[in-house]
């Protein structure tokens, strides 16, 4: 892993590259084939720091525990604000295994919820769970967007995983009941908006800005965010007239024709080991439907979500993605 870092470190740049030639893509191109959508894949802006660690110990709403910023910091530790909230972590999830096993609650949080940037994976099937890692793991499943760190560490972690902390870890997160953390928002105008690391942040002040053809999601509090609390909650600012879109698309899958609900369930919370798609993350479900599209998502059963994305536009994924996320988990 350590080397694997130093190899993501030097590859800053490139990844800066492909940031701004997916952004050039992403002008409307109908009907050629759309570039990955530069705001779902979003990388670190060249030279983000994050800002010192000025020594206060952190709490959060509703948890009496203390981290240590520097704690926080530790990708081998699951911040574990709410122990009452959980069945006992892992040691996977909650420690990860040295050298090559970040802990999953670092990145994923202790109960599963994520951000942004990468997965909420609480209440996930535990079949669905097992055969992701694995296809990580295999390299069956990948991004459509080379070199962008949060899925290249997920990919390194899954190759280092054995099959018993696989097991381990779906146990835990599939045990775990999702809640409604995130408020969908429809606005021609959210307000200014900052890039905060891997995700996006209101700016201070008043002012506003245009959306265009985009999802941008939030943190109601960014400082609880990154103190990676999974009582985080985010706002989803999503153009006018996506959830009316979203539900139509939902229902009759467009071009498709095929309901997102005789796979995903009636009220589309997963069924059998196909997963719920309703209230995660909308940033996350546009990267998957993108990633089906391209086929960097090729396992064993992706296949049944080809002819599902095949005339997917950029802006039926997004009107999809705000109709979902709207939905109780
Ligand atoms: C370095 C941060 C990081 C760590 C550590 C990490 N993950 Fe992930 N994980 C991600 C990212 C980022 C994604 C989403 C990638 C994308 O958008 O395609 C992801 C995706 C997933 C998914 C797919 C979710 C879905 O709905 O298909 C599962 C399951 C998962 N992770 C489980 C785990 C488990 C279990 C562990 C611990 C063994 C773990 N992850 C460790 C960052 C991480
Ligand atoms: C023919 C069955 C089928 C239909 C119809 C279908 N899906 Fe899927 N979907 C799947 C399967 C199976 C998976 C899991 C694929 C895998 O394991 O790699 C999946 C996965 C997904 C994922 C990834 C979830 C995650 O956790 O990463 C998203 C997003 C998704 N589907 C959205 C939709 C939407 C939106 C619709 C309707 C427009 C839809 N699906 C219709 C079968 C279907």
């Amino acid at each position: 892993m350590a080397m694997f870092l130093k190899r993501a470190a030097a590859l800053g740049a490139t990844v800066m590259m492909i940031g701004l030639s997916t952004a050039a893509a992403q002008a409307p191109s109908a009907p050629a084939p759309e570039g990955a959508p530069a705001w779902a894949y979003l990388v670190k802006p060249p030279g983000y720091k994050l800002p010192p660690d000025d020594g206060v110990p952190r709490h959060v709403p509703g948890s009496t525990v203390r981290y240590k910023v520097s704690q926080l910091r530790d990708s081998f530790l699951a911040p574990d604000w709410h122990p009452q909230e959980h069945p006992a972590m892992p040691a996977v999830v909650g420690r990860g295994r040295r050298p090559d096993v970040m802990a999953c609650g670092f990145c994923h949080r202790a109960t599963g919820t994520g951000g942004p940037e990468n997965a909420n994976i609480a209440g996930l099937p535990r079949a669905y769970i097992v055969r992701q890692l694995r296809e990580y793991r295999s390299g069956a499943r990948t991004s459509a967007v080379k070199d962008r760190l949060p899925t290249d560490l997920m990919m390194a972690t899954s190759k280092a995983l054995t099959d018993a902390e696989i097991e381990a870890a779906a146990d835990y997160f599939s045990a775990i009941k999702p809640t409604p953390h995130i408020r969908v928002v429809e606005t021609a105008r959210p307000p200014k908006l900052v890039q905060a690391g891997w995700l996006m942040a209101v700016a201070p002040g008043k002012a506003t800005e245009p959306l265009g053809r985009r999802i941008v999601e939030v943190p109601e509090d960014l400082e609880q965010f990154e103190a990676r609390d999974p009582h985080a909650r985010f706002v989803a600012y999503v153009p006018p007239g996506s959830l009316a879109r979203g539900e139509m698309l939902a229902r009759t899958g467009g071009e498709s024709a095929m309901s997102c609900a005789t796979c995903h369930g009636e009220d589309l919370k997963g069924m059998d080991d196909i997963p719920p798609i309703v209230g995660r993350s909308p940033t996350y479900m546009v990267r998957q439907l993108y990633d089906f599209k391209v086929k960097a998502r090729r396992g064993e059963m992706a296949d049944q979500m080809e002819p599902v994305v095949a005339n997917l536009t950029i802006d039926d994924m997004i009107a999809l993605a705000a109709y979902l996320a709207s939905r109780e988990p």
